[in-house]
């Protein structure tokens, strides 16, 4: 393919910003979605049949039946993304499809949209502006009383991953004078933890007991898929705070929508849901639940730098070296 002068065919699955379309067509056989919305899994198999790159997003299911349909001429997948667990990777693998994702670039706005969960449901600021939005309600001025949330400052943040985005979460959540706790597949470095101030917890259940407010921050993976279990919700303090801007599959939804219905759990900031689009109605009607459409990498400067890293990879791999965010199945 590298000494090919044919541009590859590179069928991308959604609507991406103008200035990373009109790069790709540029440097790509590129074809887009012009209406931008999600195909179906049949279309999904016409298009690996067709292309040498596929660039799919978080809202396409690559699973194993679509794989495996693949023309002989598809070799990589760059995914607009840094999460994978929309692609069969083992599937891709024995395949000999290579996979890319766009780590880095989303860490900081992801990081924002997390901190900005975990003041907005203590403090009730979604619940206050919709108050003040519904010609319903009458504001009749300031109360000492009303709309009290809790305090953040001198809490305990409980960040499950500590990758990146958690550790991005951490150093935001110290300035806020927020205590940093932590659980991670691999406990870091004494001189990382100390630059976080940061008490690792080997058991997740003990930590989850013992926090103000817990941040999911690991990628989902068969491993981590409802690591949130129902038992392990309920060891929650019920004046706990839960937020999450990785993926819905790490906790059990509908376990928390009871625990939230129940006032079992103080409240959740959820960027992200089990079965987007789908969401728990239980939680959409909760005063208690800060809910985003997963929108924490949605920044134009992120979706830019993410095309961006997309169109390195493809180039990267079609001039024939090792793309610089290759997926490597051990990873996830
Ligand atoms: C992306 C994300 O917008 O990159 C990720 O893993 O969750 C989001 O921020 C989405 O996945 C794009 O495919």
């Amino acid at each position: 393919m590298s000494n090919s002068p044919q541009k590859p065919v590179v069928i991308v699955t959604r609507k991406l910003p103008d200035v990373v379309e009109n790069r790709m067509r540029e440097l790509f056989d590129a074809q887009f979605n012009v209406t931008d919305k999600p195909m179906t899994q049949s279309e999904l198999i016409e298009a690996v049949r067709r292309a040498d790159v596929l660039v799919p997003t978080v809202t396409d299911r690559i699973d194993r039946s679509v794989i495996s349909q693949a023309g002989e001429r598809l070799k990589l997948i760059a995914n607009f993304g840094t999460g994978v667990d929309n692609i069969d990777l083992d599937t891709a693998r024995n395949r000999g499809i290579t996979v890319t994702n766009t780590p880095g670039v989303l860490t900081e706005d992801t990081a924002d949209m997390t901190m900005a969960l975990i003041l907005a449901v203590p403090r009730r600021l979604a619940e206050a502006t919709q108050f003040l939005k519904q010609p319903a309600n009458e504001w009749h001025g300031w109360s000492p009383t009303w709309m009290l949330g809790q305090r953040i400052y001198g809490k305990r943040l409980g960040i499950i991953g500590m990758g990146r985005i958690g550790r991005a979460v951490a150093k935001r959540a110290r300035a806020f004078g927020l205590q940093i706790h932590y659980h991670n597949r691999r406990r870091l470095p004494e001189a990382v933890e100390q630059e976080y101030e940061a008490t690792y917890w080997e058991s997740l259940d003990q930590m989850l007991s013992r926090m103000d407010i817990i941040s999911v921050n690991c990628p989902h993976t068969p491993a981590t898929y409802h690591l949130l279990s129902a038992r392990r919700l309920r060891l929650l303090k019920p004046t706990a705070y839960i937020v999450n801007t990785a993926r819905g599959e790490v906790i059990d939804e509908n376990e928390l929508a009871r625990l939230i219905e129940n006032e079992a759990i103080a409240g959740a900031g959820l960027d992200v849901f089990e079965h987007e689009p789908a969401i728990n109605p239980k939680l959409l009607k909760s005063n208690r639940v800060v809910a985003l459409p997963h929108m924490g990498s949605a920044t134009i400067e992120g979706r830019i730098d993410m095309g961006e890293k997309v169109i390195i990879n493809i180039k990267t791999f079609m001039d024939g070296h090792n793309p610089p965010d290759r997926v490597h199945v051990a990873m996830f």
